[in-house]
């Protein structure tokens, strides 16, 4: 999070501490619309005269950006916050003010809940909210205490400052745009629809403006976020409405924008319209994560996934016939209330039936207010341990045999960064892959044709073509 030097404006002399400039520390937890809020929240507080730091114990503003998604994760920002609440104290010691901010899902779930367990936290801000940031710490150094998590009515985008050149830059080639927030589904296991609201797309012209800008930056590639990213519908400028597929043929025609991704869709939301631009558009990458959570209907059903195993398996059909090169992502939860052996060997055979390139797996962890807490039949912990790793060692074994498929063959790569060693670069592929290439294959942000050569569990090593 390195961001250009910048003066304090305004004048505030009483926040002036030590050096002069305030200082931030972001920690993020959580999927990539976190990673994204977080450089938005950067932004907006570049505006108000913070400097990023990747240090903590220098910082006068200490946000965790939080996820509220399994029992664990939550448990880690407490244990981070009493970390910090003994940074506060010896900072303190020195008279060096530290305001604690908690903002993301765990803040919007918890709220005041977080100021009572843990006295060392300043601000509390829902995700919903990051525009009214810099206002609520001008609160807080008058010695307020702030809870903000009321969903805002207003475009929290419309309201956060775009994000600047020298910042785009420094985050590299890729980058992350949410065009869609919430979601309406209400899986019983999940608290999405509780920590971020109903499902709202942002309007056209912000999304073109913002991808724009971006290109015009240098980034090559642009994912687009949505916890139903393809829920995402909106006016355009023709008058009609759109979808995600129309959208990613407009972004597309952006100078400089050559590569294009989206996630997480949910299965019920892939129209037509989105299928067809995975066969007719070449920037759209040929890689879809798609979660399906488990092979059982009686499962799929208690989960309130409104769809069945073998809806999935069409669907995916109809995918792959459109784009036979497709590497298929998934998420996955063992053990929810009522998985029998079979429901769960239901999953197994899902799985070999796709043959994902990559995925990720979960034990089910209940979460309060949502009903599949309340349900009957929870599964012991020993059965979801056991139940994980044979899932687990099947999905790595299909990564496994994509990547070394892959052997031999031809493909672009985009330059992303340098490698670990001296002389390498670091590029991605496609099915988003690292590709480990020497540096005279190209410079950072070129798209190269390269060789594979050999491959790791998730790897490509490759030679310019
Ligand atoms: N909107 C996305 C998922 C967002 S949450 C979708 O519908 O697919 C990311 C993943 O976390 C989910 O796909 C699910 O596999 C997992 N997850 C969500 N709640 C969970 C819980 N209570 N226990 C375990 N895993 C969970
Ligand atoms: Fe959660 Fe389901 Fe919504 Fe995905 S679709 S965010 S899993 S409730
Ligand atoms: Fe976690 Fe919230 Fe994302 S709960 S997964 S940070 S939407």
């Amino acid at each position: 999070m390195e961001l250009e030097k910048l003066t304090a404006h305004g004048g505030d002399p009483a926040t002036d501490q030590a050096s002069g400039t305030r200082k931030v520390f972001i920690k993020t937890y959580g999927c990539q619309m976190n990673v994204y809020d977080s450089q938005r929240m950067t932004d907006a507080l570049a505006a108000d005269g913070y400097v990023g730091t990747e240090t903590m114990e220098e910082a006068d503003l200490v946000l965790l950006n939080t996820c509220h998604i399994r029992e664990k994760a939550a448990e880690k920002v407490y244990s981070e916050l009493g970390r910090i609440r003994g940074l506060k104290a010896e900072r303190g010691r020195r008279g060096l003010e530290t305001i604690v901010g908690v903002a993301g899902c765990v803040a919007q779930a918890e709220g005041q809940e977080i100021m009572r367990r843990e006295g060392a936290v300043d601000l509390v801000i829902g995700p919903q909210t990051y525009h009214k940031l810099p206002d609520a710490l001008r609160r807080v150094r008058d010695g307020e205490k702030i809870v903000e998590t009321t969903y805002a009515i207003e475009d929290k985008f419309e309201h956060l400052p775009a994000p600047r050149r020298a910042e785009i830059v420094s985050r590299g080639v890729t980058a992350f745009l949410t065009v869609q927030e919430g979601c309406d589904k209400f899986c019983t296991f999940c608290v999405v629809p509780y920590t971020r609201g109903s499902e709202v797309s942002r309007p056209v012209s912000q999304i073109l403006a913002e991808a724009e800008r971006l290109a015009d930056s240098g980034v090559r590639e642009v994912t687009l976020l949505g916890q139903n990213v393809n829920a995402w519908h909106g006016l355009g400028p023709d008058g009609t409405e759109w979808g995600l597929g129309r959208l990613l043929f407009a972004l597309a025609d952006i100078p400089g924008l050559s590569r294009l991704r989206y996630t997480t869709s949910h299965p019920r939301d892939m129209d037509d319209a989105l299928i067809a631009a995975h066969r007719d558009l070449p920037a759209l990458m040929p890689y879809l994560h798609l979660p399906v959570q488990s092979g059982s209907d009686r499962v799929l059903k208690a989960m309130n996934r409104r769809h069945t195993a073998d809806d999935y398996l069409r669907l995916i059909d109809r995918i792959r016939t459109a784009r036979n090169d497709i590497a298929m992502s998934g998420d996955f939860i063992v053990g929810f209330p009522g998985e029998s052996e079979s429901d769960f060997e239901a999953t197994m055979q899902l799985v070999r039936t796709v043959g994902y390139a990559q995925a990720f797996s979960f034990k089910y962890s209940p979460r309060p207010g949502t009903p599949g807490a309340e349900m009957d039949g929870h599964v012991a912990e020993a059965v979801k341990d056991e139940r994980l790793q044979r899932l687990q060692a099947l999905l790595l074994e299909q990564q496994r045999d994509f990547t070394a498929r892959l052997v031999g063959t031809t493909m672009n790569a985009l330059i992303e960064k340098p490698g670990r060693k001296p002389g390498q670069r670091v590029g991605r592929s496609p099915w988003l892959q690292p590709v480990i290439v020497d540096e005279t294959a190209g410079e950072i942000g070129d798209i190269v044709s390269v060789r594979i050569i050999n491959a790791g569990q998730s790897s490509l090593f490759a030679v310019p073509a």
